[in-house]
């Protein structure tokens, strides 16, 4: 997607040996011009494939997926990351651990908004290992939902999270695949 990958060049900030800093428009303040692009990227590429609701991982995940979900005029869905504080039986859980940070966490999903009849959209920020994605997968299984499709901003291509995931026969479409960067020569990306 034409304007995300110039705001990844004009603003990316490169930490090595492969973090991608884009605090400016994504993490830590957000464009809202530039995600409702997003969401309406994503509405086009997915639609026909009949999704019912968009899932996202919480913080980064929900400005982009929100307006995803506006676009397809379907409610979002938050994953939580830390367990729930109030007892409640009508949760799913699955452990993820994440390689970029070293930490694990509880991933989260009320019942009652997701069940068999869903064909669910997960969308999140970056993509790296993939081992977010396969936990909203693991709920959805859980919910006996369907995954219509996952939509990703950054994808850091030199990662294995996105082949993983197209093996298992995941529809997977990111808006911005990084083949490469380093911080004197910048971001590359993979030729489309
Ligand atoms: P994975 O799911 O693909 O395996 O990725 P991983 O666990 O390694 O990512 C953990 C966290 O680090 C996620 O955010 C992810 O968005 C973020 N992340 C991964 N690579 C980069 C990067 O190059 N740049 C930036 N800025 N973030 C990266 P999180 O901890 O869940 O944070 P948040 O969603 O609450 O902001």
């Amino acid at each position: 997607m034409k304007e995300l990958k110039e705001r990844i060049v004009k603003e990316g900030l490169v930490i090595p040996p492969n973090i991608l800093k884009v605090g400016s428009f994504l993490n830590l303040q957000v464009d809202p011009v530039l995600m409702e692009q997003i969401g309406e990227d994503f509405a086009n590429h997915f639609a026909g494939k009949g999704v019912t609701k968009v899932v996202t991982i919480e913080s980064s995940g929900i400005a982009p997926a929100l307006m995803a979900a506006k676009a397809m005029r379907v409610p979002l869905v938050i994953l939580k990351k830390k367990p729930s504080k109030i007892l409640n039986s009508n949760l799913y859980q699955t452990e993820v651990t994440s390689f970029t940070t070293q930490t694990s966490y509880e991933l989260t999903l009320s019942a009652e908004y997701i069940n068999e009849n869903d064909h669910v959209l997960i969308i999140d920020d970056f993509l790296a290992d993939g081992e977010a994605a396969t936990g909203a997968i693991r709920l959805m299984r859980m919910a006996h939902a369907t995954v219509a499709g996952i939509g990703i901003l950054i994808e850091k291509s030199f990662q294995p999270g996105h082949d993983k995931l197209v093996a298992q026969g995941f529809d997977v479409y990111s808006q911005a695949r990084i083949a490469s960067m380093d911080k004197k020569n910048g971001v590359h990306f993979v030729e489309e």
